[in-house]
């Protein structure tokens, strides 16, 4: 198949392309920068195409010839706003608009989408508020595009910016001072996440449905630092803030570039990142354990 992966050169993207590249599909990704997609040129069957995505006649050209679209692109930091930032009213719920737009104009039959779990129009935060405009944008596409919506809990997995985050801040800090230490999360393998997106392009069961995405367990953030920190082999006395320390270290954080967390991080962490109907996977796809998996890019040996 020709396939679009929009948002497809990030960690999530990578992995899922490499998946689908080994499947013998042609893949075309865009990307804001190509020197930030070196790392997926030597992939066979995979073109990187610098474009502006928010462009309708860019995202038109794009969508000419696909079988199915991807639409991956996603942001933690879309700054302060009522009911989202502009960061994020851009980039999840304009632009998947423009996506499913483009897609019913070309005549792209699937659309799938990455959400995020606990997305909903009264949420807690601008990112979990715009995350759920986004999917009402990409359900316009139907009838004429068969949709389908991917929700994941927290995603694991070689290159993430989560385990791969608390372990580098451990290696540093003698002393952790976390934020919403009690937050739950059921994070869910990177691997896993492939293969239900990989499975939904052949499944025609997958259409017009949305699939919430969790891992075996359920773990509090503190629990996930401390398990980071032993794997890496930087164990740390972890400092768990109350709320009102968390909302401020988040707040200061705005200010340093790269910062890991924002206050609309904060108010997402109000919702336990948590699948309601237990552990959940689609396809009888049994979820991969944590532990299974995270020694393997977080040791010392990795
Ligand atoms: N990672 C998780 O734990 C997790 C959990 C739940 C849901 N999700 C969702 O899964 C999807 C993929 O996440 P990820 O972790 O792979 O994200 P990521 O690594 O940050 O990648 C983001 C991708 O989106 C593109 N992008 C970012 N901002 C953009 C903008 N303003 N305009 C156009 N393109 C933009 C980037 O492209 P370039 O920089 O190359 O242009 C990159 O390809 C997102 O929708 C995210 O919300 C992720």
């Amino acid at each position: 198949m020709n396939l679009l992966l929009i948002g497809g050169t990030g960690f999530l993207g990578s992995h899922l392309a490499a998946v689908l590249a080994a499947a013998g599909h042609r893949l075309t990704l865009p990307t804001r920068r190509r020197e930030r997609a070196k790392h997926l040129a030597l992939l066979p069957t995979v073109e990187v195409v610098e474009a502006d995505v928010h462009n309708p006649a860019t995202l038109a050209r794009l969508c000419r010839g696909q079988d199915a679209v991807f639409s991956l692109v996603g942001i933690l930091k879309g700054g302060e706003g009522d009911p989202y930032g502009a960061g994020f009213a851009r980039a999840h719920v304009e632009l998947p608009q423009k996506v499913a737009a483009a897609c019913r104009a070309a005549g792209v039959p699937r659309l799938i989408h990455v959400s995020a779990l606990k997305a909903a129009a009264d949420a807690p935060s601008g990112y979990l508020r715009s995350k759920a405009a986004g999917e009402t944008a990409v359900l316009a596409a139907q009838p004429e595009v068969a949709v389908t919506i991917v929700r994941p809990s927290v995603i694991f997995g070689r290159g993430d910016s989560f385990l791969t985050l608390f372990a580098g801040l451990l290696k540093m800090a003698p002393l952790v001072p976390l934020a919403c230490p009690a937050a739950r999360f059921q994070p869910v393998w990177m691997g896993d996440v492939t293969t239900v997106l990989a499975a939904c392009l052949e499944r025609t069961d997958s259409h017009g449905r949305a699939y919430d995405l969790c891992g075996p367990r359920v773990y509090s953030l503190r629990e996930l630092v401390a398990y980071a920190g032993r794997v890496s082999g930087h164990p740390r006395p972890i400092l768990g803030l109350p709320d009102f320390a968390s909302w401020l270290q988040a707040w200061a954080m705005e200010f340093v570039p790269g910062g890991p967390m924002t206050r609309d991080n904060v108010r997402s962490m109000r919702l336990p990142s948590i699948c309601d109907s237990g552990c959940a996977l689609p396809f009888g796809i049994e979820p991969t354990p944590l532990e299974a998996v995270a020694p393997g890019y977080l040791g010392p040996a990795a």
